[in-house]
């Protein structure tokens, strides 16, 4: 399996994943193959990129970390609650059905072991709060595994990510989008979601303040410069901590209506830059070991000016992957190969 941008598809490669809407809606099945048409609509809903199955990277396979029908239920349900379906009486079948799905989605974290995050998100930008609230939610779990969270502990973790940018359901859809070219008062009105979302999550739903505080708090700063509070430290909720970290690099790593998204290893790189600033140290430790820097089925550029696609990667040695060269086909083990020693990856292709 291979990550292509959409510019460079061709009518006949076929797809390698289920492609889903923020509906969480099958769109595109894996193994179809893809014609011009199926091609434009990809490019028209805004995806940056797709997995293929080709010849040149026959028998790899990366191991996703939730599966999609999993993910199909839970895009279903944040898709549903940001419409407005957690209003009124049915918003005890909502929260039932969310802590369902946070279930699934932790059980299938935690039976995949101690898998490192190695695929970039499919995702477009018009569904955008959508995929980021499922990808914020897988990362934090991940995240929350790794720091030895309990079970109960990564459930209620997964429902405060799925749902730590609900009070965006009450702004104007053209402030959440375009903000990044807005300031000024409407930059103050973008600043009031956390709250509104943790207030509406109180008078709607019976989570616990863990969640509460999770959702209140997930754009506070470790050194105090955050909202809305201005916690520093520890006295910032363990929830909100793990939530920062996951929705800084899940905005990161995504393609926007203002730019295109940035390669994980330049995100992973932020998150460390950061570490103390904005995040908390402990956590960052333990989110950049389970990312992949150049995640298996990308295209990178070598430092010797050939291009690959990355076939694995090592745990602890997150920028030496076993690589096959494009051009000759020949596979180099970055981490074990003397002659490979001098070679390191210089950028990953995004388009
Ligand atoms: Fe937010």
């Amino acid at each position: 399996m291979r990550y292509l941008p959409t510019g460079r598809l061709t009518p006949g490669m076929a797809l390698g994943q289920d492609i889903f809407d923020g509906a969480g809606r099958l769109l595109l099945a894996k193994h179809l193959l893809l014609s011009e048409e199926y091609i434009s609509n990809l490019e028209f809903l805004g995806f940056p990129g797709v997995y293929i199955d080709d010849e040149f990277t026959r028998g790899v396979e990366i191991q996703q970390v939730i599966s999609p029908q999993v993910r199909s239920r839970a895009l279903k349900i944040v898709y549903e609650l940001f419409g407005g379906a957690g209003d009124g009486q049915e918003s005890g079948s909502a929260e039932v059905r969310i802590q369902k799905v946070a279930e699934s989605v932790v059980e299938n974290v935690v039976n995949n072991g101690d898998v490192m995050y190695n695929m970039l998100d499919i995702k477009n930008y018009d569904d955008y709060i959508y995929y980021h609230s499922i990808s914020v939610g897988v990362l934090s779990i991940v995240a929350g595994a790794r720091l030895g969270l309990a079970y109960d502990e990564l459930c209620q973790l997964a429902c405060a990510a799925f749902l730590h940018d609900i009070g965006k359901r009450f702004m104007d859809r053209e402030l959440v989008v375009g903000r990044e070219t807005s300031g000024g008062a409407d930059e103050e009105v973008f600043k009031s979601h956390p709250k509104l979302g943790a207030e509406y999550l109180r008078s709607v739903f019976h989570f616990s303040h863990e969640v509460y505080t999770g959702i209140l708090e997930h754009h506070e700063n470790y050194n105090g410069e955050g909202y809305p509070l201005g916690k520093t430290g520890e006295d910032i909720g363990l929830f909100a901590r793990i939530i920062r970290i996951a929705n800084c690099y899940d905005v990161m790593t995504s393609a926007q209506p203002a730019g295109k998204g940035q390669p994980p290893s330049e995100a992973l790189e932020y998150l460390m830059a950061m570490s103390g600033v904005r995040f908390d140290p402990q956590l960052v430790n333990i989110f950049v070991r389970k990312m992949a820097a150049y995640p298996v089925g990308c295209e990178v550029e070598l430092s010797n000016g050939q291009h690959a696609v990355v076939m694995e990667n090592f745990d602890n040695f997150p920028l030496r992957p076993l690589v096959r060269v494009i051009d000759t086909g020949e596979i180099l083990n970055l981490r074990d190969e003397e002659s490979a020693r001098a070679i390191t990856v210089g950028r990953l292709i995004m388009q």
